[in-house]
């Protein structure tokens, strides 16, 4: 048996509870870890809230809220190949299975064996945030030298394009509120304060951007989509509504691949997930809470070791 926190029904926060699972059994595929770390995310809240259609009705109840997690592979399914018993690793949760838990299941193709240097926390962050900003960059594919705009440069998936955008020799600029201001700078990119006056107009002397990379959506989206060079240089990651206005979808690879790429871009010192807090399992209400007021800095992890 094992603790986990999750939901009974569709809501706000106040149907998140603590219950206790028994320990699943991989199937084939599947693998069986002890959740050292599971990253927060805003899927998390949003899943919960039943905001996400195409799951509505199709939910088996009660559901474990997360994602992703790193920890030690407890048992392996059939058919598993290139990970052992004991390994750490960090994957994507099996549907439905959730990571803010013990232990949980991981699909074995979206889980990767992480080096030992890097510690579970920060490999909690590769799959969502970590291979977004990959997948995000990669589908681009600018030379050397070119301008991104970054619209919420200060969020989990924003510092992380902001790093491996430069880590190619991007040229990056962010928009952000003004708390982030430093954090901003210090990623190396130009701050563009969203929180006053008109940004557009502020940016538009910067303009056009080789690509503008969206982790807002919405109006945000709508008003910063023409300081692209051209409309198919808009790329979001949360707003598929992009193809609308001529933009595109981020296409994710959720592969084995992706993640050692990013765990190797991490133990090299080339990209810093920047985790803000940590948090018990114990307090996941308060790590989801602050994901869910939409103005969380980088990324906010359960370290299970609390
Ligand atoms: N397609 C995928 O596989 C995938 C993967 C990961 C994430 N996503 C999606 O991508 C989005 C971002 O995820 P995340 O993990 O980065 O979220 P996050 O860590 O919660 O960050 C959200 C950030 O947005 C900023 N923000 C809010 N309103 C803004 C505005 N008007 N202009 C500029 N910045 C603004 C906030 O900073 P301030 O405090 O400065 O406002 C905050 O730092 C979510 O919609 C998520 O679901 C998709």
């Amino acid at each position: 048996m094992g603790q986990v926190w999750g939901y009974r029904g569709f809501g706000g926060a106040e149907v998140q509870e603590f219950f206790e699972r028994p320990d699943p059994s991989p199937g084939p595929g599947e693998v069986l870890v002890r959740v050292e770390a599971a990253g927060v995310n805003p899927l998390d809240h949003l899943l919960r809230s039943g905001h996400v259609p195409t799951m509505n009705g199709e939910v088996p109840f009660p559901q474990v809220l997360g994602m992703e997690a790193a920890g030690t592979v407890l048992a392996l399914g059939d058919g598993v190949t290139g990970l052992a018993v004991g390994d750490r690793v960090t994957g994507f949760a099996l549907t439905f299975a959730g990571t803010y838990a013990e232990t949980t299941l991981l699909l074995a193709e979206s889980t990767a064996r992480i080096p030992d240097a890097l510690p579970a926390t920060w490999a909690a962050t590769i799959p969502v945030a970590g291979t977004t900003a990959l997948d995000v960059v990669d589908q681009l594919d600018l030379p050397s030298g070119a301008s991104v705009l970054v619209n919420g440069i200060g969020g989990g998936v924003g510092i992380a394009v902001a790093q491996v955008a430069r880590d190619r020799g991007l040229v990056v600029t962010g928009t952000a509120s003004a708390a982030k201001r430093d954090l901003v700078t210090a990623l190396g990119a130009t701050f563009a304060d969203y929180s006053e006056g008109d940004v557009v107009e502020r940016l538009r002397p910067s303009a056009p951007f080789d690509a503008v990379v969206d982790t807002v959506g919405g109006e945000s989206l709508r008003a910063l989509a023409p300081l692209a060079a051209k409309p198919d240089r808009v790329i979001s990651v949360g707003d598929f509504s992009v193809t609308e206005i001529g933009g595109v979808a981020v296409e994710r690879r959720l592969g084995r691949e992706g993640l050692e790429r990013v765990a190797r871009l991490m133990v090299e010192g080339r990209l810093d997930p920047h985790i803000t807090a940590t948090y018990p399992l114990a307090r996941a209400h308060e790590a989801l809470a602050l994901v869910e007021s939409r103005h969380a800095t980088g990324k906010l992890v359960l370290d299970l070791s609390l």
